[in-house]
């Protein structure tokens, strides 16, 4: 084949090596707008990962690369003055010229042919393509054939926030990647400096757009505001000089990281590669990586498919998941940084943990397995915060106390309909079903939304705290919990708004009953759907109603013995109509500003406060984001909201998200929700609960030392397993848990089994 790779960094030289090693009589031509040892930027990082799949394409070049290789194991923290250095890391630097150049050796080695000082151009690309039998558009972040064939790759680009600088000291920073967190009378400026070769380190400088405004940076010239960030960092610098490389850029050499996306990497016989189809931050180090391995993935396509389309189809196809994967990591790391200021006050301990766990690609049992000292002493510093000191058990068994309530542990079965009560009666399900997840573990267990009013029911199978006979049957629930066991209960309630009158959940969910529909209302006359009624929009008669109707139901829970209420203003049910302006069209004090679609649920709150005794605890559930842009509630309103309540006395917020409207665009993950608890937390000051796809250990005691909530919530697993905190606990290997006595056997054998790492599953 004929080949050009226009661009001689990292992906154009090594796909025309691992071109040549494939098949000797592949023409490659690589086109190089700079000379051959010009290079702009420092050291870049790569993994043993990494390393270990060039040896397997390439043993030579490999080698070469990790002869120059500066290892370090550590990751040190800078901040308050304080430096944490945890081990096990295990990175490996290269300066990128050094790189460039035992690669450009290599290429000629096999016989590539490559002009340098040779700009692409517009026109240039044009020629090549009907030149050769493939063009490889290697050529970067600001990709000019990406630009030409726009409308065919599509590309995104987003700006990112924050402004950085690339460069490079004499400063040594051996032994460890090392983060620097510094204030200035301008607001934090911070670094990430890592060792590329005996003498040299990469220094990274990043800042916030409005420090970097401050400061001035824009109308300096590159020594200008290098001399600024040497004061900045004087302390750490040891009279070390800050260099810069890119002498070539006007002004102040200061850029946004741009995050690249491409609907598609191939157009006719172009083809995309490294980060001119997808960039990932620097932050998580990956972009070479991602550049080396996409070369390695198209040679081998273009040897084992029959024809070049369905070479490059598969390449494109072969490569996507794992940028994706990468791209996502890399946007967790990036807002990591973009909102670092919300972590600046946590205790060193709590930050650096938060740091290391950015991307989420870290997780607990992984910093455990690279540095089992310093997370013990995590683990202890966050049982000390929760008045344990003497103990090293995970996280997620700390303690916790809500006003009077004291809950053994961090973990909470999140509230789930069950659709089996008669009307409005809990009955004997409830009482089994309750019972048995709390004598499951958890240190909290809720009822599922147990309506004020018949007609503020989901469903017809939805329980009730309306009648007496009610009353009694959760008693009876709490009467047996508090007896046998050590969990504490929590009625939630609420009223269902436009949602209601609708089928069982294993039925047509939020569809309209088939017969026997009862009137419903809501913040505005809005059908949740085309299906579904049209709610009476509520007058001030309705209003005074169901606050009072909260109020009686608040006052049966106290006398039924919950030991904590919580008030349902999520998942588009009444209050959650009047918060989000998807619903609320009213043009009334109710409607309009976020303050007045605020009004009518604190007034409920206020008033079930006002009755809820003073030493019971009282939480809110709220959407965080109703996934509809900038038209809904967006997590930045739901950390005006979370101020709202905390000033109303609410205790903790149950921070879900979504099911607010039909057109919602949610984006599922592993812990998805839990950055809206995050900023919610450390933003407006006030305890929180994350939920939504956190099912294992390890995610809840990462959230917990991290900072992101302070209990969290188990749904489905808990439906599946009842005693889902008693079986991981026997994976974690703790016997502290308390088990039911009865079956302390069964518990025995469990930890016995779990020890030899056998189970029944
Ligand atoms: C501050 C910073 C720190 C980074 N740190 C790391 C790190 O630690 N680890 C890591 O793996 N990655 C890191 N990267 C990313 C890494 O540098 C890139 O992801 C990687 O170099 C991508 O390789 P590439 O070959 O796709 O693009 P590049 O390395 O950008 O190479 C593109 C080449 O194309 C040439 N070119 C561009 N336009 C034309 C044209 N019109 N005609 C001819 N030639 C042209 C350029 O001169 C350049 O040589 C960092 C990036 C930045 C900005
Ligand atoms: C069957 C079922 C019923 C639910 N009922 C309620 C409810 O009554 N009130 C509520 O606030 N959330 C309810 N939820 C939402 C859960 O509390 C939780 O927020 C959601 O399932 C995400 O957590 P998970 O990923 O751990 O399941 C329900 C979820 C399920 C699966």
């Amino acid at each position: 084949m004929r080949i050009a790779c226009l661009g001689g960094g990292p992906a154009g030289l090594y796909f025309a090596i691992s071109m040549k090693l494939q098949d000797p009589s592949h023409e490659m031509v690589i086109i190089e707008r700079n000379r051959a040892d010009d290079t702009f930027g420092w050291g870049v990082v790569l993994s043993d990962e990494t390393l270990d799949n060039l040896a397997a394409n390439d043993p030579v070049s490999a080698e070469r690369i990790r002869e120059h290789f500066a290892y370090w194991d550590d990751i040190a923290v800078v901040h308050k003055g304080v430096k944490t250095v945890s081990t096990g890391h295990g990175f490996c630097g290269i300066g990128r010229r050094q790189l460039l150049i035992l690669l450009q050796e290599r290429a000629r080695e096999l016989g590539v042919e490559m002009r340098f000082e040779t700009d692409a151009t517009e026109d240039t690309i044009e020629q090549y393509r009907k030149e050769y039998d493939l063009v490889l558009a290697a050529d970067g972040l600001n990709s000019r054939t990406r630009q030409t064939y726009a409308e065919h790759f599509k590309p995104d680009i987003d700006v990112r926030a924050c402004k950085f600088v690339w460069l490079g000291t004499h400063q040594t920073f051996n032994d460890a990647f090392t983060f620097i967190f510094e204030h200035t009378e301008h607001g934090w400026v911070w670094a990430h400096a890592y060792q590329f070769d005996k003498d040299t380190a990469t220094f990274i400088i990043e800042c916030s757009e409005s420090t970097w405004q401050a400061f001035g940076f824009g109308e300096m010239n590159q020594q200008e505001s290098i001399t600024v960030c040497e004061q900045i960092f004087a302390k750490h610098l040891d009279g070390h000089v800050l260099m810069t490389n890119a002498n070539h850029i006007r002004g102040s050499a200061w850029i946004n990281f741009p995050r690249v996306l491409c609907e598609r990497w191939c157009y006719e016989n172009v083809v995309l590669m490294g980060d001119a189809a997808a960039t990932a931050h620097f932050s998580i180090g990956s972009g070479s990586k991602l550049a080396l391995e996409s070369a390695i993935s198209l040679a081998n396509c273009l040897h084992s498919e029959s024809s070049m389309q369905a070479a490059v189809a598969r390449y494109e196809e072969e490569r996507r998941f794992e940028v994706l994967r990468l791209q996502s990591a890399a946007r967790n790391s990036t807002e990591w940084f973009e909102q670092v200021e919300r972590y600046l006050d946590l205790d060193p301990v709590q930050f650096n943990y938060s740091l290391l766990t950015r991307s989420q690609r870290i997780s607990h049992e992984n910093l455990r397995v690279r540095d089992p000292q310093w997370l013990e002493s995590a683990e202890r510093w966050f049982q000390t915060q929760a008045g344990n000191p003497d103990s090293a058990r995970a996280p997620m068994f700390a303690p916790y106390q809500l006003r009077e309530m004291k809950l053994a542990n961090r973990v909470v079965v999140s509230p789930m309909a069950q659709y089996k009560a008669i009307d409005g009666c809990p009955t004997d399900w409830h009482f089994s079903h309750y019972a048995e997840r709390a004598k499951g573990g958890a240190g909290l267990v809720y009822t599922e939304m147990t309506c004020v009013s018949p007609t503020g029911r989901i469903t017809p199978g939805c329980p009730g705290l309306y009648a007496p006979e009610h009353e009694a049957a959760w008693k009876r629930l709490c009467d047996f919990v508090h007896t046998e066991t050590s969990a504490k209960l929590c009625a939630q309630i609420g009223h269902s708004g436009a949602k209601g009158s609708t089928q069982l959940g294993w039925q047509e969910m939020d569809a309209p009953l088939a017969e026997g529909n009862w009137p419903i209302m809501a913040a505005s006359d809005m059908a949740w759907s085309a299906r579904n009624q049209v709610p009476k929009a509520m007058d001030r008669n309705d209003m005074d109603r169901v606050r009072d109707e909260f109020v009686s139901a608040a006052l049966m829970a106290d006398r039924a013995g919950f030991d904590m209420i919580e008030i349902h203003a999520a998942h588009g049910y009444l209050l959650s109509s009047f918060i989000t302006p998807l619903t609320n069209h009213r043009d009334d004090e109710y409607g309009g500003s976020l303050d007045n679609r605020l009004r009518y649920p604190l007034e409920v709150i206020s008033a079930v406060r006002s009755v809820w005794p003073a030493h019971k605890p009282l939480s809110v559930r709220i959407s965080a984001n109703d996934w509809c842009g900038d038209e809904g509630i967006t997590p930045d309103d739901a950390v005006e909201i979370a101020k709202r309540l905390r000033d109303a006395e609410v205790d903790i917020i149950d921070v879900s998200a979504g099911q607010t409207s039909t057109q919602a665009k949610p984006v599922y993950g592993r812990m998805f929700q839990t950055p809206f608890s995050d900023r919610i937390r450390n933003e407006a000051s006030i305890a929180t609960m994350a939920v939504g796809n956190i099912y294992q250990a390890d995610h809840v005691n990462s959230i917990l030392i991290a900072g992101r909530a302070d209990l969290v919530c188990i749904a489905r697993p808990h439906l599946a397993d009842p005693y889902w905190l008693l079986h991981v606990a026997a994976g974690l290997g703790d016997s502290e848990v308390e088990w039911p006595a009865p079956y302390r056997a069964g518990a025995d054998q469990l930890q016995r089994l779990a020890e030899r790492s056998e189970g029944w599953i």
